[in-house]
């Protein structure tokens, strides 16, 4: 997408290096840095310089290429593994490119086996930023549906999507899951508005969305997390579009905390609700979202207690707003029952969220 007029990436390799974008600087500074080794890999994930499923994905894959570069033995191999599956639990996109990156090494020699996750890591950056692409063509679809249906009514040209945490093309490869549609129907001509949801405690809407929709010059609102409701019963919102960092077989998803709350609101206020999920965000293994996603718990202290922002001076500060000590909690995402999904929009298509459906769209799952 776009970036100060140049097109971008959240990950690429140039001349053999590895570079990301390190998104805990935005909106503030454009910082850019190197993955060398595991541990730069394996800290860019934990510590969040890249996030969202499917760039998680991404940078894990690349992250068992360089390692693989440094050490090709079978143990330096089991430790890349097992130390890149630790780094962030919640998100499939990662358990299935480290998996792949397994798959693809077996059998192989060891001199080459570097080549090959490096050749992979590039063909899964491009087949990442198609499937989002396709995912916001089928998400393009229910705006036109939606103009039409407004065609005539007051204020007919606005279509007012709310979306949730980050999930356009910072948390992808390129394009972007929730935002694609987004992206797809502001190209196209459509008078496009987002609802941008703060999404604290890292503020990933605030921070993240909001950046990206400023640059690519798409209008939007940010709005605080407790705002979505309200706004879904006085008519404001058209259509929810958020992501998903896995989705059971049958259709639950698991996305940043407090996407539930706005399935919730829009099943009460009849407003579509619709999660952009990719496959490889999809958990074939798992049926039962509730019981079955490990959800990772964040430190309370260092996010809940504390927000970074810019001060009028132009000063990047830490602050808080807490009494000292005051306890919290961060559960750092939750699950939304299928029953509250109106649809799940995949690279294939458009799916009801349940098993049948999805397999119908992936029957080579069954
Ligand atoms: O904790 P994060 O920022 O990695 O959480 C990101 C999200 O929850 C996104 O909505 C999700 O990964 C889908 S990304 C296309």
């Amino acid at each position: 997408m776009r970036v100060n007029d140049q097109d971008m990436r959240t990950i690429w390799e140039r001349d053999g290096v590895v570079e990301i974008i390190d998104q805990r600087f935005l909106p503030h500074e454009l910082k850019i840095i190197a993955l060398e080794t595991l541990e730069d890999a394996r800290a860019a994930i934990a510590d969040m310089k890249v996030r969202g499923a499917p760039c998680i994905g991404a940078t894990a894959m690349y992250g068992m290429a360089v390692s693989v570069r440094n050490d090709s033995s079978d143990a330096a191999i089991k430790t890349a593994y097992e130390t890149l599956n630790a780094s962030r639990p919640t998100a499939v996109n990662l358990k299935w490119a480290i998996d792949e990156c397994m798959k693809a090494m077996d059998g192989v020699p060891e001199p080459e086996k570097a080549d090959i996750l490096f050749a992979m890591s590039a063909k899964n950056c491009d087949d990442d930023a198609q499937m989002c692409s396709n995912i916001g063509d089928y998400g393009k679809t229910l705006l036109d549906e939606i103009a039409k249906n407004k065609d005539g009514l007051e204020n007919e040209q606005v279509i007012n999507v709310l979306t949730h945490c980050n999930a356009g093309w910072m948390a992808t490869v390129d394009w972007g899951t929730a935002i694609s549609p987004i992206y797809k129907a502001f190209n196209a001509g459509m008078n496009v508005h987002v609802w941008v949801d703060e999404t604290r405690p890292r503020s990933q809407g605030a921070r993240l969305t909001a950046w990206e929709l400023e640059q690519h010059g798409v209008p939007y609102t940010v709005i605080t997390d407790n705002s979505g409701g309200h706004l879904m019963q006085h008519g404001l919102v058209d259509i929810c579009f958020v992501g998903t960092d896995r989705t059971t077989a049958t259709g639950d998803v698991c996305n940043k905390i407090g996407t539930y709350l706005k399935a919730l609101a829009a099943f009460d206020n009849n407003v579509p609700f619709y999660v952009c999920a990719p496959s490889n965000s999809i958990d074939w293994d798992m049926q039962d979202g509730l019981r079955e996603i490990p959800i990772e718990v964040r430190s309370g202290e260092q996010e809940v207690g504390w927000i970074t922002g810019r001060d009028e001076d132009g000063v990047i500060r830490r602050v808080t707003t807490m009494p000292d000590p005051a306890k919290t909690r961060n559960d750092a995402f939750d699950v939304t029952p299928r029953k509250y999904i109106t649809g799940l929009i995949t690279e294939r298509g458009i799916s009801a969220a349940n098993k049948a459906a999805l397999l119908a769209l992936f029957p080579e799952k069954a």
